[in-house]
């Protein structure tokens, strides 16, 4: 990451703050950009009376910061989540998974009714798949997964990481993604898999992305 890349990251997780609603839960994602979101959360952790995070990085930064981290299942309703992505089309539709939390991403997104998309101008692409597809497998399944990925024209590895819910990752490289929901529909059926890093179904609410020019807001 170069340090204009982590000056656009810190200036879209300073922007996110004007989402956070006061008084209420606030789900938090997990990569750099989040990292820096938390920083600036501190200054205002008075008004939030506890988080849901997707990975025990973010968890860990958060209680580190004096914050109260409540398990989803004591939780019925998020207003918003904040969360990066690895890309974003014009859609909405987001590759995310590239720090291995895609699945608790994916579960904490879908009970949030605002997912709010903080990334750099790198992260903007027309097309999704020019950076590798994650997919979450349960380990006994990465080969056959790998296979079915190899015969849509994937190349794929097996990233040396074990997930925060004892689960292995497949990067696909070399899929360009024109259907993302079918293909995130396809592949969330194949005995196995645990989540595609595809948010289509359930993609961002907004966009605030970091460029030269400044911040960019785009909302649905
Ligand atoms: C983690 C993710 C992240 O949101 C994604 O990888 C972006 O990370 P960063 O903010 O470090 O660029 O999906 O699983």
């Amino acid at each position: 990451m170069t340090i204009d890349q982590t000056a656009l990251k810190r200036e879209v997780a300073r922007a996110a703050i004007r989402y956070v609603k006061p008084g209420a839960v606030l789900g938090v994602g997990t990569g750099s950009t989040v990292d820096l979101f938390i920083d600036e959360l501190a200054a205002i952790r008075d008004s939030i009376p506890a988080c849901v995070s997707s990975s025990v990085r973010s968890t860990k930064r958060l209680e580190a910061l004096g914050f109260k981290v409540l398990d989803l299942n004591e939780v019925e309703e998020i207003e918003v989540y904040v969360d990066g992505a690895d890309e974003i089309d014009p859609h909405f539709a987001m590759v995310k998974g590239g720090g291995g939390a895609l699945t608790r991403e994916k579960i904490v997104a879908s009970v949030s009714k605002r997912f709010v998309c903080i990334a750099d101008a790198s992260k903007s692409v027309d097309v999704l798949g020019r950076f590798p597809l994650p997919v979450e497998v349960i380990p006994m399944a990465a080969r056959s997964v790998a296979r079915r990925l190899e015969a849509l024209g994937a190349k794929v590895a097996l990233r040396d990481f074990t997930t925060d819910n004892g689960c292995a990752i497949l990067d696909a490289s070399g899929l360009s993604i024109q259907d993302p929901a079918a293909l995130e529909d396809e592949v969330n059926s194949w005995p196995g898999v645990v989540t595609v890093g595809l948010f289509a179904r359930r993609g961002a609410d907004v966009l605030l992305l970091g460029t030269a020019e400044g911040v960019k807001t785009f909302e649905r």
